[in-house]
């Protein structure tokens, strides 16, 4: 497969068209944004951890039954994806109160919820990804009934399964971000699975092992990549 031209720079990956109309690479980078890009920085090593770490959840999702659009890991940053048109949706799962959740409902960090809570933001970075629900999704055209269903059906079973594949690292999933796409009449698991987009804390300590660090200036943001790396068991594959 051979890498073509540039289609797309977002704010933590690059996208490249090649020679296979259905195949896109993806190449993860350095940088780091928060604020809807107010705040940027650089975490290095996060291209390299993050698409390894994606491709290797992917391929346990994979297993567990949920499509996703990972191909083949082509090196430490780049990987081969099935190209799809991505649902302009973040879809977030909220185990435990955290970030913006906190702030708008006042419920304390680190407060465990009964059942998991699905949430919906419009992929807009003008709009500041505003929170939505499915009726304004399928009211706007963002998406049809059935694919708010899949969508909702398919997020629910990746918490399931990366509650307890997190679990047996030491690890409490607190919330992630995932986004999914459009291939042929079915939908897909897109994008990445990372510390960028999970709060992941360590079950013991409650150390924050994720991007919480570089948004909120804690330190040691490399060390937190590292080490959710290191117990994934996956550096010298
Ligand atoms: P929030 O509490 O700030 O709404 O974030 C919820 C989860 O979504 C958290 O795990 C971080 C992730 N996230 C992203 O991946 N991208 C984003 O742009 C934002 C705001 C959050």
């Amino acid at each position: 497969m051979e890498k073509l031209e540039q289609l797309y720079e977002g704010k933590a990956k690059k996208v490249f068209k090649t020679d296979s109309p259905d195949v896109l690479i993806v190449s993860y980078k350095d940088d780091a944004t928060a604020f809807n890009g107010e705040k940027k920085g650089l975490i290095v090593g996060k291209g390299a951890i993050n698409n390894r770490m994606t491709n290797h959840i992917f391929k346990i999702l994979e297993e567990k039954g949920v499509p996703t659009h990972y191909i083949q890991e082509l090196n430490d940053r780049e990987t081969a994806v099935k190209k799809v048109s991505i649902v302009p949706l973040e879809v977030i799962i909220r185990n435990y109160a955290a970030g913006s959740f906190s702030k708008r409902m006042g419920v304390e960090e680190g407060v465990k919820f009964k059942t998991p809570i699905l949430e919906f933001s419009y992929k807009n970075d003008e709009l500041g990804d505003p929170f939505i629900n499915g009726y304004y999704a399928i009211a706007m055209n963002l998406a049809t009934q059935e694919e708010i269903d899949k969508i909702a059906t398919y997020a629910f079973k990746v918490n399931e399964v990366l509650i307890e594949y997190f679990d047996s690292l030491g690890i409490d999933l607190i919330d992630f971000k995932i986004e999914f796409g459009r291939y042929g009449s079915n939908i897909i698991l897109a994008d990445e699975i990372s510390p960028d987009t999970c709060r992941l804390w360590d079950k013991q300590t409650h150390e924050k092992l994720d991007k919480d660090r570089f948004r909120r200036d804690l330190g040691n943001v490399e060390d937190a990549y590292k080490e959710v790396f290191k117990r994934l068991g996956i550096e010298n594959k």
